[in-house]
């Protein structure tokens, strides 16, 4: 039986490690035993419990409660308590998903005591040191043995970065093995979108209309910290849902909705505060998120996963940052980069609102890829299991 350690920590990690257990559980149960330690980044009851009470995963064997402090202090906490686990488990293997401080301390802790680690969503890049995530991937990528890439673009990074593309096994930190097998939270979304459209409330409770709003998320620290950011992001949703009459619906990050008083002029504040057509609401479950996704006219986010969520459920997407790591999306003209920059996202969201893109090449896998990762696992550990999971 090879024996997996899961750390996860922030939401979308929760998200994502979803499929895996997903997986182990419906094909992989006789071979694959897997622990989930929570590091407690996120605490909130909408930015973690519900997930795991909605997505079936299951609970997590350590909670190390490290909570919310600086990056220094997180990290280090979470490095301490992830090195204890380590030494007490003795797993097979780390899993680590994505590119929070959760994932860099998974990465030092593992790598210092020489247990191998596979990094789901691997490879992806932002070319842009000054974005906390680029560190934490880079370091993550260069201590694993395992590096799954979701998209072709992830595993061409990793070429260029030095990874063979060829290598052939034993691997090891040394001799690494990468992947191009498409993206986890891709299995997710067709695995939950039905599920969403029956039990989710979510429209009928806002009184949203099919097709007919704007859905917004932002949270990343140089919006949501800098201020003359965050006002150009919300001006411009101020001002097209003024001027088109346009519902924006908007479940905020605890992050986000905790600086809005702070970093909005007061005007502006005032203004989206009196917008009866704008509606901020807290964070919502995944189900809830994918219902919004799946009926949204549009979608203008920050986040990495509501962009390549909202490729999967075919909307166009304004991207409220100066670059993305999902080149593919705004190569098929599904997304616009649009920076934090009034006029930008204005222009960009009346282009969508008059011609929502058509193109949507399947170029996120074909929603197996949790199943691809856990076999591969296997394989690399040489586990005596039947050939017919191969
Ligand atoms: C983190 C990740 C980011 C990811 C995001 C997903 C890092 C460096 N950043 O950013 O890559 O896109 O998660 O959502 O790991 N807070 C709460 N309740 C919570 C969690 C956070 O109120 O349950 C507030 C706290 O004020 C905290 C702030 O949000 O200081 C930021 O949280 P943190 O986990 O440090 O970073 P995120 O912005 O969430
Ligand atoms: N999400 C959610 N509820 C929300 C906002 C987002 O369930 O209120 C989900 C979303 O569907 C996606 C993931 O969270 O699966 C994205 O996480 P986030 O935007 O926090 O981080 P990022 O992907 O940018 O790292």
């Amino acid at each position: 039986m090879l024996k997996i350690l899961t750390v996860i920590g922030a939401r979308p990690q929760i998200i994502k490690a979803a499929a895996l257990s997903r997986a182990i559980a419906e094909v992989f149960s006789g071979n694959i035993r897997e622990v989930i330690v929570h590091t407690g980044q996120h605490y909130d009851n909408n930015m973690s419990q519900v997930f795991f009470d909605e997505l079936g995963i299951p609970a997590p064997v350590y909670n190390l409660c490290i909570g919310s402090a600086s990056h220094g202090v997180q990290t280090a906490r979470m490095i301490e308590g992830i090195e204890k686990v380590l030494m007490d488990e003795k797993p097979d293997f780390l899993v680590l998903y994505g590119d929070t401080n959760s994932t860099l301390a998974g990465a030092v802790a593992a790598s210092k005591l020489r247990i191998p680690i596979a990094h789901v969503e691997a490879g992806l890049r932002s070319f842009s040191k000054s974005m906390p995530e680029e560190i934490n991937r880079i370091v993550c990528d260069h201590a694993s043995t395992l590096l799954f890439s979701p998209t072709a673009t992830g595993f061409s990074n990793l070429v260029r970065e030095g990874f063979s593309a060829t290598a052939s096994p034993p691997y090891t930190s040394d001799n690494p093995k990468i992947y191009h097998c498409g993206d986890v939270m891709y299995d997710n979304s067709l695995h939950f979108a039905e599920r969403a459209e029956k039990i989710s409330g979510i429209l009928e409770k806002h009184r949203l209309e099919a097709g007919k709003y704007l859905l917004s998320t932002i949270h990343r620290d140089n919006n949501t910290d800098i201020p003359e950011r965050l006002n150009a992001i919300f001006q411009a949703l101020d001002d097209i849902s003024r001027r088109r009459h346009l519902q924006v619906i908007m479940p905020l990050h605890p992050r986000t909705a905790g600086l809005l008083h702070q970093n909005l002029s007061n005007s502006l504040y005032t203004s989206v505060g009196k917008n009866k057509f704008i509606k901020i609401i807290p964070p919502v479950s995944f189900l809830d998120m994918i219902r919004l996704e799946k009926s949204a006219r549009l979608i203008l986010t920050d986040s990495g996963g509501v962009q390549k969520e909202a490729y999967f459920f075919e909307k166009p997407c304004v991207i409220a940052r100066s670059e993305t790591e999902w080149t593919e999306i705004t190569d098929a003209g599904a997304g616009i980069i649009a920076d934090a920059d009034t006029a930008r996202l204005l222009k960009a969201m009346k282009y969508f609102l008059e011609h929502p893109p058509v193109n949507f090449p399947a170029v996120f896998g074909d929603g197996r890829a949790a199943e691809f990762i856990c076999r591969e696992l296997l394989r690399t550990a040489g586990s005596n299991i039947s050939s017919d999971l191969f």
